[in-house]
Formats: structure tokens, C-alpha cells, sequence
């Protein structure tokens, strides 16, 4: 079987695990401070804040800019579901936004449809990978959470993705860019990282302002950090399979994912069909490949809620198909076989 998502992991990786676990320091510590530096040189921001997942680093992120009840903030219906629940664990509402089919992200349109007076805050995600242009959002004038979970390594006209708005996240789960099994980060200046370090810790402080345990241990720390040391040739390589397919479907009947340089880190490589993608994905999977609906349900749909029009579309017609470093040029072709016989199927 070819999964759907695989991590990289080398005997480099391996190594500097095993040397934090000998060193008897497992818990937050130097690791943890070293990738906070090296993350924030990377994304070229003041600073970071390690934290224990990307859905910590959106509750936290949230808590920073002050976000609480009787707050609304802006979230894509066609996303996962972690950035419903850190809205709702930090006492405030979601307000669910349409699909832009061009970038798979949120509608900046529909956004602006949807403010009010209670708006306090939107979350924009570079979705699949593909970095998009913050103008519109930061437009909206309430502080923007750029979400990085799928999309470290991108560039937005020689910058790296997660520095245009008020902060940004990141994930480190097993299958994201870089993996350190479960992870997260919050990026961007100085005084609000420090807001982040202040609450995912509570130990010996003198007030009981709410805190919760939100730390990375220092041997997950280590994997990332060897994993952030081969960032670029991940990227490189996801970029050279999305080449590989984009040659090879170029004239099956699917769309493929823009053609957008460095803006695109591949975290998905997600085709628009003209069928149901549950019949392709079966078809896949009887030539031994996972694909996958790139999001497994929109929020709308387990709320009830209708006016969700273009993120209907994505959800009935969009299949991520893999597209990792670890996948071998045979494996990359057996997907390209197998979706190209299924569509002609
Ligand atoms: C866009 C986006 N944001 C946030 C998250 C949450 O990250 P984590 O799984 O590390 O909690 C994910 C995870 O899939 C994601 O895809």
C-alpha cells in the first residue's frame, strides 16, 4: 500500500533523539529553546513560541490577542476541525466563511459578508500549502492568525509564509512539512510570543490567570529541529513529485493545484474532479493507494448550516493524492498509473 502521508525520518533524526532521551533532559528545555530561535530565523519573525501542537498554538495564539467571550472570530468552513475547537476553548464563536476555489482557503469576500461588531479575530490557512496574499484579510481590520500548519517553507514574493499578520502557527504533527510526531509553534513579535510562553506553562507563578500545560518535550524538540535542517529539501522534493504529476495529468479530466513557484510547498497535492472522489479513492485504493478528501467534512455540515455553496463543491469533487519526500519516483508513477486509469475508467 502506498499511504496517504509518511514521514521522513533518517538516521540524523534517529540520533538526536536518542542523544536528548541519554541525556536524561527530556522534558521543555534547550531543545525546545533552540528550535524557538531557529524557527523564528527561519520564518524571519521576532520570535516563536514552541508549543505541544499546532491546535495549542491556535488556542494560545488566540488567548495572546485577547480573544474571549463574546467574541466571533473568522474561520474557513473547509478546513479541520481544530480551528473550531481552539475558538471554542478560548470561550468565543466561530463564525464559519465559504471556500475560495482558487486557493482552497477562506473566501476574503465572504469574510467581510460575515463581520461584525463582535469580530475579534480571523484565521486565514495557507491550505494544502499554497501561501496566499494576507492583503485582503488584513483588510477586514481585526488581527489576522496566519495558519502555517500546511505550508512552512512556502514564500510570498521572497519572504517566508507566517510574517504578514498579527501572529502565525505551525504544525509539527507526523504528517506536516516537518514532524516531530505532535507540535506546534507561534510566531511573530516579540511581546505577543511572550504572552504564549506565559500560558502554556503554569508552574510556580504567583497569579492564577488562566494557564494550562501546553509544552513540547525537548526530545520532540530535537526531531524537529533535525527535520527544520532538511526543510528545504523537502520542499524541493515535493515540488519536483507535484512537476512529476502536473507532466503526467496534465491532460487527464482533473484540475490540478495552481502552478504557483514558491509560493507552493505541496502539503497536498489535491485534484478536482468531475465525480464523486469517494468512487476515485476506491478505485485507488484497490491498486493499493490512499487518497483522501483533503478535508474530511466541512464545519458547516456538522453544524447544520446552509450558504456554504463553494466549500460544497470543494468537498464533492476535491482528492488529495500522496505527495511526500519519502514516496520513490516508482511509487510517484504507480499514482499517476493508477489515477489516470481510474479517471478513464
Ligand atoms: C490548517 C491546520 N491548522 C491546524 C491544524 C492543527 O494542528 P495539530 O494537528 O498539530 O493540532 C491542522 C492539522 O491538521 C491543520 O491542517
Amino acid at each position: 500500500m502506498i499511504p496517504h502521508a509518511r514521514p521522513s525520518i533518517a538516521e540524523e533524526d534517529v540520533e538526536r533523539v536518542a542523544a536528548v532521551v541519554r541525556s536524561g533532559q527530556l522534558a521543555q528545555g534547550p531543545e525546545v529553546a533552540a528550535l524557538e530561535r531557529e524557527l523564528a530565523a527561519r520564518l524571519r519573525v521576532e520570535a516563536a513560541a514552541v508549543v505541544a501542537s499546532g491546535s495549542a498554538a491556535l488556542e494560545l495564539a488566540l488567548r495572546a490577542l485577547d480573544v474571549g467571550g463574546g467574541h466571533e472570530v473568522l474561520i474557513p468552513t473547509y478546513v479541520c476541525d481544530a480551528l473550531h475547537h481552539a475558538v471554542v476553548r478560548c470561550g468565543a464563536a466561530p463564525v464559519l466563511v465559504d471556500a475560495d476555489p482558487a486557493t482552497l482557503s477562506l473566501s476574503a469576500k465572504d469574510a467581510e459578508a460575515r463581520l461584525t461588531p463582535r469580530t475579534r479575530a480571523v484565521i486565514v490557512p495557507h491550505a494544502f500549502g499554497l501561501a496566499i496574499d494576507l492583503a485582503p484579510f488584513v483588510a477586514l481590520g481585526v488581527p489576522v492568525i496566519e495558519d502555517c500548519a500546511q505550508a512552512l517553507g512556502a514564500e510570498v514574493d521572497g519572504r517566508p509564509a507566517g510574517g504578514a499578520g498579527a501572529l502565525a502557527v505551525c504544525s509539527f504533527y507526523a504528517t506536516k512539512l516537518i514532524a516531530a510526531g505532535e507540535g506546534g509553534a507561534v510566531v511573530g513579535p516579540a511581546a505577543l510570543v511572550r504572552r504564549v510562553r506565559e500560558t502554556r506553562d503554569y508552574d510556580e507563578r504567583q497569579t492564577l490567570a488562566p494557564r494550562t500545560n501546553a509544552k513540547l518535550t525537548d526530545m520532540q524538540a530535537a526531531l524537529a529541529r533535525s527535520q527544520l535542517a532538511r526543510l528545504d529539501a523537502f520542499v524541493a522534493r515535493r515540488r519536483a513529485i507535484a512537476a512529476c504529476y502536473r507532466a503526467r495529468l496534465g491532460r487527464a479530466a482533473c484540475r490540478l493545484p495552481p502552478d504557483a513557484g514558491r509560493r507552493h510547498v505541496y502539503h497536498r497535492f489535491v485534484v478536482g474532479l468531475e465525480r464523486d472522489p469517494a468512487q476515485i479513492e476506491a478505485m485507488l485504493g484497490a491498486r493499493g493507494i490512499a487518497a483522501r478528501r483533503p478535508v474530511f467534512r466541512p464545519g458547516h455540515r456538522a453544524l447544520g448550516l446552509a450558504g456554504y455553496d463553494e466549500a460544497e463543491r470543494l468537498w464533492s469533487t476535491a482528492l488529495s493524492i500522496p505527495c511526500y519526500p519519502a514516496l520513490t519516483d516508482g511509487e510517484v508513477d504507480r499514482v499517476a498509473d493508477g489515477l489516470l486509469a481510474a479517471l478513464g475508467a
